[in-house]
């Protein structure tokens, strides 16, 4: 009786944003869709790669896939454009415009079209005087450029923060945006880089920063590489006592794209990635060629039990609980007093590794207490049964892989 009364005082307070968070409705749980960054850079080059440019054919195709290959209904939602839609100048107005050979229809048609399948579409823009590939940037133009996304009816804005001459111009231009976007009426998610860039100077005041940005990039850019995850999960632990509290419905930590489904990565390495963005809460942005992915990549990113997790409504963000040897364990809380724990094996070398978890020692040693029921999502689902407090979990773990677990109260019957 007391425990139920406790989870249902505890779902009243979940069901609100989180205290402080940007008030403008979006991002409740973390965003989920497709960026073109990561796979597709900058690459303006139609005539020889028609296929891989940055152009409107390239995000009607992914809309199209979205829809018709599942990704949709697995929660993806937001098509994303990054950097390089832009033409090299803005119009005689001074308003934006995108490339006229990239994008003829402009950005108002496409994003009718993304809507029409149900999807939403994402823009870039930068705080500073250019966007870091040089394009025009949004410095003295914030209403501006917040009125021409909304009149283009855009959902998202991705803003950088390169080309900006001071620590007080970069807060002091996220902020702007931040109210600008607010004044369209439009509702519009906002991903800032505000973080990422005050890093260098000090450390960043994320109690501001969630009043003003729905997820805030931290660390620098993914990039294809085990080498490049390595880092982003080494920094996301190292600071996670700094990082890990602020977020919560509403904002969130983004350490940037999913690579899932390109070149760099290992299997193994794939389930790292997938397992450790659930438990950070991640927004989970995928960039990656829809039109030519292997089917195990398909079916790890639209895992629904793995996708359950990262988009789970008490909104918790999941940290490295300890580091012993070459095994790592992160975990997270879940609603319905569930966890969710992650067992990393960080050799390089090797055959599987086995560890031996004692239960009573997750989830703050209340996940399995008095039991828990056990199920194993990654590598594979299997259901693991009933464990008792006192017992031990045995686990074997590839090199460089994850095992991804969910501990739930067993259902009183
Ligand atoms: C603008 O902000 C106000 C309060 O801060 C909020 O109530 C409103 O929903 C916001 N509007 C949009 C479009 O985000
Ligand atoms: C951080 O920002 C919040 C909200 O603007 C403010 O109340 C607080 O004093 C700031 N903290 C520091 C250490 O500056």
């Amino acid at each position: 009786m007391l425990a139920l009364h406790f989870l249902a005082l505890a779902l009243a307070l979940w069901g609100a944003p989180g205290a402080g968070a940007l008030d403008n409705g979006l991002s409740l749980t973390p965003t989920m869709g497709w960026l073109h960054w990561e796979r597709f850079l900058c690459n303006v080059d139609c005539k020889e790669e028609p296929d891989s440019c940055v152009s409107e054919q390239l995000f009607m195709q992914m809309a199209d896939l979205m829809v018709s290959d599942g990704w949709k209904d697995a929660g993806y939602q937001y098509l994303c454009i990054d950097d390089c839609w832009m033409a090299h100048t803005r119009d005689v107005k001074g308003n934006l415009q995108a490339d006229p050979q990239r994008f003829p229809g402009g950005i108002r048609r496409l994003a009718n079209y993304v809507h029409s399948k149900g999807l939403k579409l994402g823009i870039y823009a930068d705080v500073g005087r250019k966007t870091c590939e040089g394009y025009p940037g949004s410095l003295g133009h914030y209403d501006a450029d917040a009125k021409t996304f909304a009149d283009w009816e855009v959902d998202l804005l991705k803003f950088d923060g390169c080309y900006c001459d001071s620590l007080k111009h970069l807060a002091d231009g996220y902020k702007q945006m931040s109210l600008a976007l607010n004044r369209t009426g439009r509702s519009i998610v906002y991903s800032c880089e505000w973080p990422l860039y005050m890093w260098p100077f000090h450390q960043p005041n994320y109690t501001e920063i969630r009043q003003y940005c729905n997820h805030w990039r931290n660390f620098g850019d993914i990039s294809d590489s085990w080498q490049s995850v390595k880092n982003i999960l080494d920094w996301s632990a190292s600071y996670q006592d700094t990082i890990v509290d602020v977020a919560g419905p509403g904002g969130w930590n983004d350490p940037d794209m999913l690579v899932i489904g390109n070149f760099g990565l290992s299997w193994d390495q794939q389930v790292t990635q997938m397992a450790l963005w659930a438990i950070m809460a991640a927004p989970l942005l995928m960039s990656n060629d829809l039109r030519h992915i292997s089917p195990q990549a398909k079916a790890l990113l639209q895992d629904k039990d793995v996708i359950a997790i990262n988009q789970d409504p008490l909104g918790k963000q999941g940290y490295r609980l300890r580091k012993q040897g070459d095994i790592e364990v992160w975990e997270r809380p879940l609603a319905s007093l569930s966890w969710a724990v992650a067992i990393r094996n960080l050799k390089e070398l090797g055959g599987p590794s086995s560890y031996t978890v004692s239960l009573a020692s997750l989830g703050r040693a209340v996940a399995c207490n008095p039991a828990c029921v056990i199920t194993q999502l990654l590598p594979v689902k299997e259901e693991l049964g009933f464990f008792e407090w006192v017992s031990v979990l045995k686990t074997r773990i590839n090199p460089t892989g994850t095992v991804l677990l969910q501990l739930k109260k067993p259902t009183v019957s």
